[in-house]
């Protein structure tokens, strides 16, 4: 099904992740040392910049909205929480790591991980969002997203 417009800008961050996630699963075999302490450092900082805020919007924006037809318990809400979290893990490991060996463990795990995670949430979370919600939650989710993101996505190949 085609992504609802007022779940875009969440889909936009996934592609972007999707991206660097990628180019590590092709190239980190091939980095030397310097090159995986800089993957290090651009992981962390995309985590700071880029996940923190999207996991809250994730959190604080559709799952409450979920709850008005899910139960709290339901495992596509579990589901992505227990995700959230391991992802807050990996990142706990690559900032506590010195050694480059294990830095590059690290990168692999968290970069795997975090494809899997954007894809349950393109394929099934926010599939089912789209059909479960309605017109005036999916028009709070848009109203709320553009309230965080301010200008983020404001450029003339960014249209919704
Ligand atoms: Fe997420
Ligand atoms: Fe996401």
């Amino acid at each position: 099904m085609r992504r609802d417009h007022r779940l875009h800008f969440l889909s936009w961050d996934h592609r972007k992740t999707l991206y660097e996630c990628f180019v590590l699963s092709k190239y980190l075999e091939n980095f030397n040392d310097e090159e995986v302490l800089f993957k290090k450092a651009f992981f962390l900082n995309l985590y700071d910049s880029e996940l923190i805020p999207h996991f809250r919007a994730e959190e604080e924006i559709l799952l409450p909205l979920m709850l008005n037809h899910l139960d709290s318990e339901n495992t596509l809400i579990t589901k992505l929480l227990v995700q959230h979290v391991t992802i807050h893990h990996f990142i706990q490991k690559l900032k506590n790591e010195n050694s480059v060996h294990n830095i590059r463990l690290v990168l692999k795990e968290l970069s795997k991980f975090l494809t899997e995670h954007i894809r349950f949430e393109e394929r099934i979370l926010f599939e089912t969002i789209q059909n479960l919600l309605n017109d005036d939650e999916l028009n709070q989710i848009d109203y709320e997203l553009k309230m965080r993101y301010e200008g983020k996505y404001d450029s003339p190949s960014c249209s919704t």
